[in-house]
Parts: C-alpha cells; structure tokens; sequence
C-alpha cells in the first residue's frame, strides 16, 4: 500500500477513454456484471446529464463519484445528485472520498444548483458517518416501488 496522501490525489472528469477503469470501478461497488462497452453506452447516454470524476494518484484511478444535475419544472435551480461514490479499499481514510464529494460539490455549485443531494443506504453506516463529518445531514424520507416486472 502506498503512503500517498490525499494533497496526492487528483479529481478530474472521466471521458469515453476512461470507460474500461470506470466498468472496473463500478463492478467493484455494484457488482461484477457491467461490461466496458456497456458502460461507454451509458456515458454517451448520460452526456451532459450525468459525469463521472475520478480520483488519480500517480496515474492510478483510487475512486470515483458520478454527479448529475437536471433542469427542474418547479424550481429556477436544477437539481444536482451525487448518483455514486466509491474509493477503492486499500485507499479509504486518506481523504479521497472528501476530494471526490467537494469536486461534485464544485461542479453543482458551478451548474447554478442550490443543493447536492444523495441517498445512501439505510444500514451504511460508514457511508452515513462520511457524509455527516461532511456536513451532509438527514432531510427527507427516500420511497420506491418497482414499476416493471
Ligand atoms: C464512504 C467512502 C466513499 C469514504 O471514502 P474515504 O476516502 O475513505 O473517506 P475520507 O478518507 O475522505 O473520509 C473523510 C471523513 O469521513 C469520515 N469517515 C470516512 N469513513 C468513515 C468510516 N468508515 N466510519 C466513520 N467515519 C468515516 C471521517 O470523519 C473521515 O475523516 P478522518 O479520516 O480524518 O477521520 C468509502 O468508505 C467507500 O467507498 N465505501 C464503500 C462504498 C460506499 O458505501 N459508498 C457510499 C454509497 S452512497
């Protein structure tokens, strides 16, 4: 494990060439079933919608945050949503997560938005203690109902 520290990391957008990492990434956090191709489709689907960032040390991509803004029908501001966070294991706790939420945070501010919203799972408890030492806090209650088979 290497003792680089968080003034090491790098946040930067991913682009299409970046599809093959970010796969990587996200199979790691969700699952092992999202092919690269398919992840290239879905940035080129979420183009100007939603981004990826990723976190670099030294060339090596430790995490990534996905952020969408949307225009919003009842509200002047769009509204802005961290849609994923993820850092790799070995490079938890040296502050990659900060970095990668104060570049979503950057970029929704930037997108005219009032506020970055997030879910997050009820029993995650260390994701809910991250956010918290963020200064994120509890404000509404999330629902769903599966609406196809
Ligand atoms: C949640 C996650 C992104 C945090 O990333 P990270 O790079 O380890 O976070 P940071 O090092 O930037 O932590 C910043 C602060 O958050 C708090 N924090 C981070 N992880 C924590 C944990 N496991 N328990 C309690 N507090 C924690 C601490 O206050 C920390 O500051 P400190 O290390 O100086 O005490 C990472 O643990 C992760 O990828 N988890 C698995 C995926 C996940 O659950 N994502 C969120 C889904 S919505």
């Amino acid at each position: 494990m290497s003792s680089s520290s968080a003034s090491d990391v790098r946040v930067r957008e991913a682009t299409l060439a970046d599809s093959d990492v970010l796969a990587e990434l996200i199979a790691l956090f969700n699952g092992p079933s999202v092919r690269p191709e398919r992840t290239l489709e879905r940035m080129t689907a979420c183009a100007g919608l939603e981004r990826a960032l990723l976190a670099e040390v030294d060339g090596l991509v430790v995490g990534f945050a996905c952020v969408g803004v949307v225009p919003a029908l009842a509200d002047d501001h769009p509204h802005a949503s961290l849609t994923e966070l993820y850092v790799r294991p070995d490079w938890r706790r040296r502050g990659v997560g900060r970095q990668l939420v104060k570049s979503a945070e950057a970029y929704a501010e930037t997108a005219a938005a009032e506020h970055l919203v997030l879910l997050t799972g009820l029993g995650n408890d260390e994701a809910q203690a991250f956010y918290r030492a963020l200064g994120y806090d509890g404000w509404a209650v999330a629902m769903r109902k599966r609406v196809s088979p």
